[in-house]
């Protein structure tokens, strides 16, 4: 059998080796089994396999493929010694979220690996012991041999275990103060920023390269710079990951979206003859060559020349369409064409003859006018945030809109905001005598420890604070309450974000909306590794169903376009529709933003990013237009962008 982990030939750019896979799960796959087949052959042999483990959201299908190998196929963990890369500190080992509990939930509980081979650094050693604890987990290591195989995660700060920016190549085990980009990124699971520990036990650079062997997995598009980084950039403290260059044995496995900022895949033409490296200059690629050199160039690109397509090594793209000239406008071209202010078509009743047409020209329904449109808003501010001024556009030109809010959002609601409606009530005497006294108790309690009680009635109100912000919201775009969904997908409820998944329920409830709704356009966020997962998980919630509903007649009718949330955009290549808007609608759509009111200076779910909803919005949708205008398009204030699919091209993209 070939080495499923077989690196990719390696380029010039390139200071590691690659191993990249379609999705995360097949390469998680291919790592399990490299694992396995080392603690077999070290059975063989009759010796220990010592493994170096991390923990994280990354290798969590890597764990779950070594439990189901030992389940289902004998894979026993008898002579397997293990050590974690870290542990947060000070935290006691049966916290939620420290990773004592993490390896005993994903793996030690589910294999039969010996309870005295297990070693995790300590969270609860005495600061005095600190360096005595690290001194003491180095000996073990080397009394055990030292790491045949270490597994790594990439934190964004380019962080192995938590060696952060600025850990030494020779440092070795020690406490470590965790990145602020890093506390922010844990931030979620902890409930908070204040709740985040500040430190944490870490195996050191050395440590972890005197492994025999290294792998570093990394998934998704938020590790995809500090991938481009660690491996194309020069080896720093600044990244710690990069010293894995002066590895031996060392490779990182990607799934796509990790290695989607890697020079092979944004620009694979600087690193040579495409049909060297499999690819073809097909629509998608020539328009990503021509809008990157009008971007290098900073030249509008019908203002782009010979010399330009020269300089820049794309000489074969002009070879191939013919002259700077057509290249030029083949590029201009496309761009304009993702442009419309009808996303939903014209109506035919009010098309004069001169008019251009509606674009795009090649959908389905092209020729249906009302149409039935389905917006799904992952969260119950999704819609607005990212597709505020379309929402409005297709209302007001007279098409049948519906919203449904996926998850009830319930866990972002303030405890304040639920103190003022609760007073509310109270004071309006809105409460009947039954209701009004455990009103006061709740009350009580949030006055004396500053949190109410977790029960299901108070969870209920928050989920009603969240809808009522989405239907005043939905009022200023102009959808009527009769059809706004509130699925409230109950995967959302798992007891901790990390164990959400979808179940049977999450899909009959969204197939029984398509099939009620029938949309010929559906309206989603595409994002597949949104930081919460919650829009990932959404986005497969509609895969599942649309797979469902692939005999229903409406459905030969409908195209899916994708959306960004709030943390991204689609690159320019990748758009397929750009809806422009006024400045008045600029405006409509922060006020609707605004009827979020819970969700203003939410640091929780911000990330890094620190500003509020309606400034991202406004700052995203202008930086695209300008991006527009600089390409030499039309100048507008501000731009929606989507991403289009067929129904059967949908589901073949969220596999
Ligand atoms: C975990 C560890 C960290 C993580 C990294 C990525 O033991 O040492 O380096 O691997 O922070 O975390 P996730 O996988 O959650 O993105």
């Amino acid at each position: 059998m070939t080495d499923p982990l077989t690196p990719l030939a390696r380029v010039s750019c390139e200071h590691v080796p690659l191993s990249i896979f379609h999705r995360s799960t097949e390469a998680s796959r291919a790592v399990a089994r490299e694992i396995a087949e080392l603690i077999r052959a070290k059975q063989r042999a009759g010796t220990n396999a010592v493994l170096g483990l991390a923990t994280g959201s990354t290798p969590v299908g890597v764990y779950a493929e070594l439990v189901r190998l030992h389940r289902e196929e004998k894979l026993s963990f008898a002579n397997v010694v293990t050590f974690n890369l870290d542990e947060y500190y000070p935290l006691p080992e049966d916290h939620p979220q420290s990773y004592h509990r993490y390896m005993r939930a994903h793996l030690f509980d589910h294999v039969d690996v010996p309870a005295a081979n297990i070693h995790i650094p300590g969270g609860t050693v005495g600061a005095g012991e600190i360096e005595a604890h690290c001194r003491a987990y180095e000996d073990q290591i080397r009394a055990a041999g030292g790491l045949d195989f270490q597994l790594l995660g990439i934190g964004r700060t380019g962080h192995i275990g938590f060696n952060e920016p600025g850990s030494p190549r020779r440092s070795p085990t020690r406490l470590i103060a965790l990145d602020p980009l890093t506390r922010r990124d844990a931030a979620g699971d902890f409930g908070g920023e204040e709740h985040t520990p500040r430190y944490a036990l870490t195996m050191g650079v050395r440590t972890i390269l005197e492994a025999r062997r290294v792998v570093l997995l990394a998934w998704g598009e938020h590790k995809a710079a500090i991938i481009r980084a660690a491996v194309e950039g020069e080896a720093t403290s600044q990244v710690t990951a990069s010293f894995l260059q002066e590895h031996d044995d060392a490779v990182f496995v990607l799934d796509e979206a990790a290695a989607s900022a890697l020079t092979r895949r944004r620009t694979p033409w600087l690193i040579g003859p495409l049909e060297d490296q499999g690819l073809t200059w097909d629509d998608r690629m020539t328009r990503r060559a021509i809008l990157w050199l009008s971007q290098q160039r900073k030249k509008a690109i019908l203002k782009l020349t010979e010399d330009d397509y020269n300089e820049a090594g794309l000489q074969d793209l002009v070879r191939r369409i013919g002259s700077a000239y057509e290249a030029n406008r083949t590029g201009f071209y496309q761009m304009q064409h993702t442009i419309t202010g009808w996303p939903g078509g014209r109506d035919p009743q009010k098309t004069q003859p001169g008019d251009a047409p509606a674009r795009p020209l090649r959908a389905p329904s092209a020729n249906v006018f009302p149409k039935r449109v389905l917006v799904l808003s992952p969260h119950p501010d999704d819609d607005v945030i990212s597709m505020g001024g379309t929402v409005c556009r297709l209302v007001d030109q007279g098409h049948d809109v519906h919203i449904a809010y996926e998850v009830s959002g319930h866990t972002a609601v303030p405890e304040e905001a639920v103190w003022r409606t609760l007073q509310f009530t109270r004071d309006a005497g809105l409460a009947s005598d039954a209701a009004a006294s455990r009103l006061a108790d709740w009350i009580a309690e949030y006055e004396r420890t500053g949190a109410f009680p977790r029960s299901l009635e108070l969870k209920w109100f928050r989920t009603l604070i969240r809808r009522q912000e989405a239907a005043a919201a939905a009022r200023v775009s102009g959808v009527p309450a009769s059809k706004l969904h509130y699925l409230d997908l109950p995967f959302y409820d798992a007891d901790t974000v990390r164990r959400r998944q979808l179940g049977p329920e999450d899909i009959d409830i969204m197939e029984r909306l398509l099939n009620g709704v029938k949309p010929h356009l559906i309206y989603a966020a595409g994002d597949l590794d949104d930081p919460h997962g919650t829009h990932r998980l959404c986005l497969h919630a509609l895969r599942e169903a649309l797979a469902r509903c692939v005999k229903q007649p409406w459905l030969e009718a409908a195209e899916v376009w994708l959306y960004r949330g709030a943390w991204a955009e689609w690159q320019l290549d990748e758009i397929d529709l750009a809806v422009p808007l006024s400045p008045a609608e600029v405006v409509r759509r922060r006020r609707a933003i605004f009827q979020h009111e819970t969700q203003k200076d939410q640091a929780l779910f911000l990330g890094d990013d620190r500003r509020e909803f309606w400034q991202r919005a406004d700052d995203r949708g202008r930086r695209l237009a300008d991006a527009y205008n600089a390409l030499g398009l039309a100048e507008y204030e501000a731009i929606e962008a989507f991403k289009r699919y067929a129904p059967d091209e949908f589901l073949a993209y969220v596999r």
